[in-house]
Formats: structure tokens, C-alpha cells, sequence
């Protein structure tokens, strides 16, 4: 018999989850919001352990092995990765979580009692676990092996969508065929697994590098759907909660994500961004001057107000304590310095405001972009620190360019803009940048956290 005290604790534990969720929303409760959902979890976790399941005996050491061995994984992992290999750990673990379900769905096949009725939801839900957990386990391999590089995005199948469209079709009819059966055949069960591996290769497979976070976003509301369906084959209420939060969740961000780089799901699936380098065919001449940090300094030194626009290579070059130095030392001499923060800057959501809560920059002072693009006319000198995709004009004068229609951070507007990177490489979306020609422009080239040390001393120098 089933403790009503058990599902009362579920429900607790429900709650810490929504509370929790609630609280990454903003940066200065997003802390206390991920102690609150992993209280949760932690508490969901040990209530389960006293969940009658059936006649099936809960195996606590199997159960505890895999804790201990899961937990100093994942612990070992999240201390040392760094913050740029984020979106690769969130994708490995996101394709664990998509082998659970697949696992538990495969074991659900196993252990279906004789006489059960095929055509059923119990063994619909199943069915869609298995899908939903073998193309989220595998969708996310492929997704962290281009993150990564060593898939590069020239690895593609001749015709992506017909052949998805085939496989998808296919892998519909089997299942309907399963359901109609009177006795299971596993082997068409496996045909199943490997058919839904197969499709979340294929699906992740024609999309680019330059992509990949939103796809991992979306495998990430797959993983919370296939422990939704999980919950459902178990009847646990905790895990069916769960799985909804995660999948409604990685829905929002993944169209959010969209919205900001102005671009369909449709679009980002089928391809484009990132699996070509193109260059943008600016008709601007492509003549830039370059900076040197003694006049930055003094062009900084004696400026009211300053904004810096920061991107991916701020936190590839880990410049986010250097860059609040310089922030505090201009403030010290009267400068007015703001952060103008582009949605998707950086390769995750968030991925600068976490990068400089790191350094202690009061979130005050981090401008969304529409409150950056309104500060810019009135602002003297603007600092692109390791950015490029999102202040590259292109996106708003190039009607052929991929980004074209993103919106920016119009730095333009600004008095000068100084561009602080290594060389005139292209960013993520593999383009030119316009911005960089342009005649209010300089480029400051060295690594980030070089070039802010070398502009801090020569603004106590100056
Ligand atoms: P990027 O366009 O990727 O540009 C980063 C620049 O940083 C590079 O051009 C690179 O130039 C420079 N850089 C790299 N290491 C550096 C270092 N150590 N010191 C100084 N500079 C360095 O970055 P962004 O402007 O932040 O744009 C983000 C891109 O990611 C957008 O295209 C966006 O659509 C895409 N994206 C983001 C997300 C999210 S949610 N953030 C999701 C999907 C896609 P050098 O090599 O010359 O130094």
C-alpha cells in the first residue's frame, strides 16, 4: 500500500521545482532558484526510493551504485568544465537523460505482462518514450561532436529531408504495427530503437554547427517530454511534473532563441547558419585602421560615457574580471559605463549576465539590447569585446547575408566604436562583418584580457 505521506512529499517536492524555476528568471534569484530545484530533485529522489512500485522490489544497490557513480561524474564534471563548454556538457547530459528514457522504455517492453492489450495508451506512451529518448540520446551526441568540432558540418546525408521524412514514416508504421500485434515481438521493438537512434542522427546531422544551441535547447524539451511519458508508464507524479517543467521550459527557450536571432524553428531546423562560410558582399570598402591601447586609454580616460558590448571571445579569453578593473577605474575618473547585452551573445542564454555576475557587475548595469540601442547616440566611445555576429550590420543592410533580419546592438550610433579581438576572423555565423570597415570603427587586436591589463595600465599612466 502506497503512504499517502509519499505523494504529500511529491507534491513538496513539485513545489520546490516550480519555485525553483520561477527563480532563474532573474540573475539575482537565479542561485537560491537552483538550490531550490535540486532540493527538489533531492527530495524526489528519496521519496522514490520508498515508492512501492508494483511488485517489483526497489534494488537499492543497484540504485545506490548508480547514484554514487552518476553523482562523482557529474560532480567532477561540473567543477571542472569550463564556462565556453557549457552548451557541450548541457548536450552529453541531455543525451543521458535521453538514454533513461529510452532504457526505461525498453525495460517497460520487457516486463508488459502477458495478455496485455497492444493497442493501448500505456504502450503508445512507451512506444513514444522510446522515440522520444533514442533521438535526444543520440540527437545530442551528434549535437556535442559538432559543438566540439570533430563532426564537422561538411558530414551530410544528399537529401536530409526526404530521407528524414521517409524514416519518420517508417518508424510511424512500425509502431502502428507493434500496437496491432497480439503478442509482442521484440524484435520489431529493436527495429524501433534502432530506427529512432537512426532519425536522431539524421535529424541533427544536416544542421549547423552555428545552430546548435537551439537544437540542443529543443532535444532538451524532447528529454523533458520522454520523462513526462516515463512518469506516465510509472504513474509517478513527480517525474511526470518534471519532465513537463523540462519540456515546457526547452519549448520557450528554443523560440525564444529564434526570436532573437529573428529566424524560424522551421528555418533553423532545415539548415543555414553556420554550415556555410559565407561572406557578406558589403559594398563598403574593406579598409580598417587600427587602434593602439595608449589612445583607446585616453580616448576612454576622457569620454563620459562609455558602453561595452561584450561577446563570445569574452569569455574564451576568461576577461570578465579584467573588464569590471577597467569599468571601476573609469568610473573612478567620472566615466559613466554601461554593458550593452545582446540576447543570444556568447553560445548559451545568459551567457554573458552569468559571465559577469561572475566578476560582480551589478546587474543594473547590464542594458537589454533595446535599452543599449536607445543609450548609443548619446554615448562616446563604444567597446566590442570579443563580439562580432551580434553588432555586424549585415544583419540589418544585407538582404542575402544568413543573419540578415537578426536584430543588433547598433553600435554605430556610437561617437567611435573600438572592436577588441585577436584578427579579422569571422564569428560564429561565419561571416564578415561590415562593421569593422566602418569609418567610426578601430580595431583593437590582441587577446581580451591582454588588451583590458594593457588599457588598465595605460589609463594609470595617462
Ligand atoms: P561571435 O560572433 O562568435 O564572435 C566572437 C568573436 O570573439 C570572434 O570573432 C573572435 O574573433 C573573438 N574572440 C575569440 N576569442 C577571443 C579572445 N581570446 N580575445 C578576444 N577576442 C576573441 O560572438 P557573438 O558576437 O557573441 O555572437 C554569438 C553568436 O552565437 C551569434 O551568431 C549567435 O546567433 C550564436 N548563437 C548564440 C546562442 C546563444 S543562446 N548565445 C545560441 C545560438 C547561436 P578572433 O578569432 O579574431 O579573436
Amino acid at each position: 500500500m502506497k503512504d499517502p505521506t509519499l505523494d504529500f512529499l511529491y507534491l513538496i517536492a513539485i513545489v520546490l521545482f516550480v519555485v525553483g524555476l520561477k527563480g532563474l528568471s532573474h540573475p539575482e534569484s537565479a542561485r537560491r532558484g537552483n538550490l531550490l530545484a535540486a532540493a527538489g530533485m533531492i527530495l524526489g529522489i528519496i521519496i522514490t526510493l520508498f515508492y512501492p512500485f508494483g511488485n517489483t522490489p526497489n534494488n537499492y544497490a543497484w540504485i545506490a551504485s548508480g547514484a554514487v557513480v552518476g553523482g562523482v561524474i557529474g560532480y567532477l564534471a561540473a567543477i571542472k568544465v569550463k564556462m565556453t563548454k557549457m552548451p557541450e556538457m548541457v548536450s552529453i547530459f541531455n543525451g543521458f537523460g535521453g538514454a533513461c528514457t529510452m532504457l526505461i522504455a525498453i525495460t517497460e517492453f520487457k516486463t508488459l505482462p502477458p495478455g496485455t492489450e497492444f493497442m493501448s495508451g500505456q504502450v503508445l506512451t512507451i512506444i513514444f518514450s522510446l522515440f522520444i529518448g533514442s533521438v535526444a540520446f543520440s540527437g545530442s551526441f551528434v549535437a556535442y561532436g559538432k559543438l566540439d568540432g570533430f563532426l564537422r558540418d561538411s558530414i551530410k546525408l544528399p537529401v536530409p529531408q526526404l530521407f528524414n521524412g521517409i524514416l519518420l514514416l517508417g518508424i510511424i508504421v512500425l509502431s502502428g504495427y507493434i500496437m496491432s500485434m497480439d503478442e509482442l515481438n521484440y524484435t520489431y521493438v529493436l527495429i524501433l530503437l534502432l530506427l529512432s537512434i537512426l532519425y536522431g542522427i539524421t535529424f541533427v546531422l544536416p544542421i549547423g554547427g552555428g545552430d546548435m544551441p537551439v537544437v540542443i535547447s529543443l532535444l532538451n524539451s524532447f528529454t523533458g517530454l520522454g520523462a513526462a511519458g516515463a512518469g506516465l508508464i510509472y504513474g509517478n507524479q513527480v517525474m511526470i511534473v518534471g519532465g513537463i517543467l523540462v519540456g515546457a521550459s526547452g519549448t520557450f527557450l528554443t523560440v525564444l532563441m529564434c526570436e532573437a536571432m529573428n529566424r524560424s524553428l522551421i528555418n533553423v531546423i532545415i539548415g543555414g547558419l553556420g554550415a556555410t562560410t559565407l561572406s557578406s558582399d558589403s559594398d563598403r570598402e574593406k579598409v580598417y585602421r587600427e587602434a593602439t591601447h595608449g589612445d583607446t586609454a585616453i580616448l576612454l580616460k576622457y569620454s563620459q560615457k562609455v558602453m561595452i558590448v561584450p561577446g563570445y571571445g569574452l569569455a574564451v579569453a576568461q576577461a570578465q574580471h579584467a573588464c569590471q578593473d577597467l569599468e571601476s577605474m573609469l568610473e573612478k575618473e567620472g566615466v559613466q559605463v554601461f554593458y550593452g547585452i545582446h540576447p543570444v551573445a556568447g553560445r548559451m542564454p545568459g551567457h554573458m549576465n552569468v559571465l559577469l555576475a561572475e566578476a560582480d557587475v551589478p546587474y543594473e548595469k547590464l542594458l537589454e539590447m533595446d535599452d543599449s540601442n536607445s543609450e548609443l547616440p548619446t554615448t562616446d566611445v563604444v567597446l566590442v569585446i570579443g563580439a562580432n555576429d551580434v553588432v555586424n550590420p549585415a544583419a540589418k543592410e544585407d538582404e542575402g547575408s544568413p543573419i540578415y533580419g537578426m536584430p543588433i546592438i547598433d553600435v554605430e550610433m556610437a561617437k567611435n566604436v573600438i572592436i577588441m579581438k585577436r584578427s579579422m576572423r569571422t564569428g560564429y555565423a561565419g561571416i564578415d562583418n561590415p562593421l569593422f570597415y566602418g569609418e567610426k570603427s578601430k580595431m583593437l587586436f590582441g587577446d581580451a584580457k591582454d588588451s583590458l591589463n594593457k588599457l588598465k595600465a595605460e589609463i594609470t599612466n595617462a
